[in-house]
Order: structure tokens, then C-alpha cells, then sequence
């Protein structure tokens, strides 16, 4: 059990304002958002975490936050873009970002990890607003961590607090994730503008109907 608070408090204090543009522009985040808007969702979070995903999670971390158990975020996107009709073969060829952020020291990963892990406590408000929506059909990406959400975050926390002790390493995460958030909103923005702008394959390819 952790008395003090700071690491955490260092990484909201710096994403804080950037976290809550993104929640106000993004489609999926509105109340009238509609299945084809969490698929677009999807497809562009995907875009933006692969390629630098795997070489997150095989970098080291301390042993207690289980890091292989953080791995597989892009199977659950894949498996709702599946379930939703697209071919692996189209889900390949989506568009990706090229954001590869240096990962080279534990402050700068936890300030990327902090970001990806961050996206899953939204995960319930979005689930929940969007269930009437994709009924009956419940995406594996919305399920999450399962009844282990709260304790996978708890976790995350711990290990951040006991690795990141010093001002230094807690400036160097803290811009590090301020940097992750501003490279995804300007990815979100340029894929919304694609599809505004009919860019061929910018709007959702996948079956009017989603498999339960
Ligand atoms: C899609 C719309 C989104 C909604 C509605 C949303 C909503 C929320 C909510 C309600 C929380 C607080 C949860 C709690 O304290 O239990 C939260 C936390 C967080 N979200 Fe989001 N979120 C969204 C998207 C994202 C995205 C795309 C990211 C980044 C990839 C993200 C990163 C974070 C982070 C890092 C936190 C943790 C803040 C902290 O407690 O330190 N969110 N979100």
C-alpha cells in the first residue's frame, strides 16, 4: 500500500488538459456515437500504438507489474475489427501513425505505459454508452482487463510510485506522456479529416452487422 502520491500526480497534472480535448473531440466519446464511430475508434488507436506496442511491453519493467499480462491490447482490437467483418489482410493495411516515442529509459516507458494503461478507466463510461448501440455484441477491446480493471491499475500505480522516486524521473515520464497524448490527438485529427475528406479507406470497411 502506497501512502504518497506523486509519480501519478506528476503524470495527471501534465495530461490532465490534453486528456480532456481528446474526450471532447472524439466522435466515439459523444452521446448520438454509433457503432461505426467505435469501429473508427479502434482502427485508429490501433494505428497509432503498433508500432511501438511490442517493443514497449518486451522492454524490462519491474516484475510486479507483470508486463507480458499488458501485451496483448492490440489482439482485442484486432478481435473486434474481426468480429466486426474486416479481413486480417484490411485490418494490415490500415494506416498507421509512425509515432515511436524513445523508449530507452524505465521513465520514459512508464510515461507511455501510463497512457495506454490510463485509456482502460475510461474504458467502462465508454462501454456503458455504448452498449445499446452494439448490442448484442460485446467488444473484447470494451471488456478490458475483466473484473481485474481496478487491481491492474492499482498495480500500475504501485510500480510507478516505487520506480520513478526522483524529480527527474518523474519529468522525464511526465513529457513523455504529455507527448503520447499530443501525438494522438493530432492522429485522431488527421484520420477524422481523411474521412470528412473521403479519403479512400479512411471510412469504415467492415460488415453492416457485427457478429455477437
Ligand atoms: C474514448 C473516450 C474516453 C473517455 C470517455 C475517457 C474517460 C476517462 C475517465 C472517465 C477516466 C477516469 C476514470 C477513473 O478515474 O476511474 C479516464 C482516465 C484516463 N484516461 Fe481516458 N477516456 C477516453 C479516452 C482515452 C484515451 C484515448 C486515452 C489514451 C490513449 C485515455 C487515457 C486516460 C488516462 C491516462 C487516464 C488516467 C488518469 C489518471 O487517473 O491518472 N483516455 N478516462
Amino acid at each position: 500500500m502506497i501512502n504518497k502520491l506523486i509519480a501519478i500526480e506528476a503524470l495527471r497534472a501534465a495530461t490532465r488538459d490534453a486528456h480532456e480535448r481528446l474526450e471532447h473531440d472524439l466522435q466515439v466519446a459523444r452521446p448520438d456515437a454509433s457503432r461505426d464511430d467505435y469501429l473508427h475508434y479502434l482502427q485508429d488507436l490501433r494505428g497509432w500504438m503498433l508500432p511501438f506496442d511490442a517493443a514497449l511491453w518486451s522492454a524490462a519493467w519491474p516484475a510486479a507489474m507483470e508486463a507480458q499480462a499488458r501485451a496483448g491490447k492490440l489482439d482485442w482490437i484486432d478481435c473486434d475489427l474481426r468480429a466486426a467483418g474486416m479481413s486480417q489482410d484490411a485490418i494490415h493495411a490500415l494506416p498507421e501513425a509512425g509515432f515511436t516515442p524513445d523508449l530507452a529509459t524505465l521513465p520514459a516507458r512508464f510515461g507511455i505505459a501510463y497512457v495506454i494503461e490510463g485509456a482502460q478507466l475510461g474504458t467502462k463510461v465508454l462501454a456503458k454508452a455504448l452498449a445499446p448501440k452494439l448490442a448484442p455484441w460485446s467488444p473484447r477491446w470494451l471488456a478490458g482487463y475483466g473484473e481485474s480493471n481496478a487491481k491492474k491499475w492499482r498495480t500500475f500505480v504501485e510500480c510507478l510510485e516505487s520506480s520513478l522516486a526522483s524529480m527527474e524521473a518523474q519529468r522525464v515520464a511526465a513529457m513523455a506522456a504529455a507527448d503520447a497524448f499530443a501525438s494522438l490527438a493530432d492522429w485522431f485529427a488527421q484520420r477524422r479529416q481523411a474521412r470528412l475528406e473521403g479519403v479512400p479507406g479512411a471510412a469504415v470497411a467492415v460488415q453492416s452487422q457485427a457478429m455477437a
